[in-house]
């Protein structure tokens, strides 16, 4: 231990508690979909070791189209003449489809606005998105200027953003205005800041204007950013001229929590990132937060069906990985190594599959995998850790054959057996190659090669009768066998015994069609006790007589 860790605390305050016991939040829940705005393409360029390319950036952008995102900040256009490029490719090439409005961030400096405004001429539809820093810190450190004279940047910006208008009729405008570093403002100068900015831009109830009210930097416990929303639109001038959009960073790792209170609190409109991409830890993660939603039954209003192309497209462009563990995409996240875990999933997919509601009720599984474009496949996973009820499933779901209950223990011992010994995850052909060569390739020394039932009778009242014939091959001798018992299995096993050295006799018995059709094939599983143990068995026929003396056969070669 660095006894002088303890001492580095002292380094950090608290950051105050708000005020504000008319908060109204904390009985809130959400309901529908705030509006969307990706800024991957901005924080893509910004934040990235490798910006993406032209081309790169592109395929992001099909990808957030596919996605269903309404409104994409394209990028910084002022900042670097790629973000300019694409701005203008987009434009020209006809790219950007009805009802979708593209933004592009610009500061309140006169040159970058004039290059802003130039990048997107000929467009239908545009964002302007303004912002300069407000916070105490940035004031004092950065600027080193008071209130008033941030706030005369943020007009100034606002005044040029409408004489810039001016020279781009035909395009329809819409404003958004950040006071970066908001959650580190005095809340009545954001306020008040953000008031001036919109007496200039005027908005109206058909052309609201957006305040983006960020958290740049992640200082506080979400529900202090949920508080800071409430007080802000509770106190500004002209609520219903505004959208209230948020725009959390993830530097404490609470920004999905943090955008769910502050939506909660009022916020109306989200920025973020696929993923979570953006500057340090990154921007708010759409994905999750739009999944959380679906999750408790609202429509995210973004199609989140196929997430593994989301993740194929963000690693590949953004050359940055989704965490094996990342919520509702990592590779990890829809699977179960712990055998009480997989136990319960099985039950659990078992009973929604008979449950007439069609709610998702699975533990462990807060959503169903298919919904993303997951496979049941990669459910369950068998290591070491594992137990029977994954196993089961895994022969369940993959492979069609339904192990009796009674038969998982025995079963699950052999993969544990395998796994103990491998040290490593089996996969699920591993595990079907186990089954198949403990019970169904189980040939020696007793083989069936002919049988014929003689006789078979039912009357009323009365238990079945029949008489068979079999040859069955025994160490490599073929010897013909017939006796007669309570329906043919019985039969069998009565003439089995006269050459078989011991007494059985038959525990358990199961069977079950392994597909559809005419010709479809049975499995039977046949537990059997000998004098020396009792083992499992199982058999594969079209005929399921013959399936199940072939499971007797199985266990007697297995007892062998
Ligand atoms: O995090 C932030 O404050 C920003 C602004 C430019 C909105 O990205
Ligand atoms: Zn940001």
């Amino acid at each position: 231990m660095n006894p002088n860790f303890a001492q580095l605390v002292k380094k950090y305050r608290p950051y105050p508690l708000m005020n504000f016991p008319e908060r109204t939040w904390p009985g809130k829940s959400i309901t529908t979909a705030p509006a969307w705005c990706s800024v991957d393409l901005r924080d893509g360029n910004q934040a990235l070791i490798q910006p993406m390319s032209l081309e790169k950036k592109l395929e992001m952008y099909q990808l957030l189209l596919d996605v269903g995102f309404q409104e994409i900040e394209v990028g910084f256009p002022s900042s670097s003449q790629v973000e300019y490029e694409f701005t203008r490719h987009l434009i020209e090439k006809g790219l950007i489809p009805e009802g979708v409005t593209i933004q592009v961030l610009t500061q309140a400096r006169e040159p970058l606005i004039v290059k802003t405004y130039e990048s997107i001429a000929g467009a239908r539809e545009v964002i302007i998105h303004l912002y300069n820093s407000t916070s105490t810190l940035q004031r004092r450190t950065v600027f080193k200027m008071d209130r008033k004279e941030i706030t005369a940047l943020a007009v100034a910006g606002a005044r040029l953003l409408k004489r810039e208008e001016a020279k781009y009729p035909g395009i329809r405008f819409r404003y958004e205005y950040s006071p970066e570093s908001f959650t580190g403002t005095e809340m009545d100068f954001a306020v008040s800041i953000c008031d001036a900015v919109m007496e200039v831009l005027q908005p109206t109830v058909d052309n609201k204007l957006i305040l983006n009210l960020p958290a740049t930097v992640e200082l506080t416990s979400p529900n202090i950013y949920a508080d800071q929303i409430e007080w802000f639109a509770s106190h500004m001038k002209n609520r219903d001229l505004a959208i209230i959009s948020l725009h959390a960073h993830n530097d404490r790792g609470c920004a999905v929590a943090a955008t769910e209170l502050a939506l909660m609190a009022g916020g109306e409109r989200v920025e973020g990132t696929l993923f979570g991409n953006g500057e340090r830890t990154g921007n708010v993660d759409l994905v999750t937060l739009a999944l959380n939603m679906f999750s408790q039954g609202v429509d995210p209003e973004l199609d989140l069906s196929n997430i593994n192309r989301l993740i194929e497209v963000y690693e590949r462009v953004c050359r940055l990985s989704v965490h094996p563990r990342h919520p509702y995409a990592g590779e990890l996240v829809y699977t179960a190594f712990s055998g009480s875990h997989q136990d319960a999933i099985n039950k659990g997919m078992t009973a929604h599959e008979l449950a007439e509601s069609g709610l998702w009720q699975v533990p462990y599984l807060p959503i169903d995998p298919s919904d993303v474009g997951r496979t049941y496949e990669s459910i369950i996973r068998i290591n070491a850790q594992s137990g029977k009820g994954g196993v089961a499933f895994v022969l369940d779901k993959d492979y069609g054959y339904k192990m009796p209950k009674a038969m998982h223990p025995e079963f699950g011992e052999i993969i544990q057996k395998i796994t103990d010994k491998e040290g490593r995850e089996l996969t699920h052909g591993e595990i079907w190659r186990a089954f198949e060569k403990t019970y169904l390739l189980a040939e020696r020394p007793y083989t069936l090669k002919a049988f014929r039932v003689l006789k078979h009778q039912q009357r009323d009242g009365e238990d079945s009768q029949a008489e068979v014939e079999a040859e069955v091959m025994i160490d490599g001798k073929t010897q013909i066998i017939t006796a007669s018992g309570n329906g043919p299995l019985d039969a069998f096993c009565q003439a089995l015994k006269q050459v078989y050295p011991g007494d059985f006799t038959l525990k358990n018995y199961h069977e079950h069609a392994l597909n559809g059709g005419s010709s479809a094939r049975a499995a039977a599983y046949i537990e059997i006790e000998t004098t020396a143990c009792s083992l499992w068995g199982v058999g594969v026929d079209t005929d399921i007589i013959i399936a199940s003396i072939k499971a007797v056969l199985s266990c007697l070669n297995r007892v062998a």
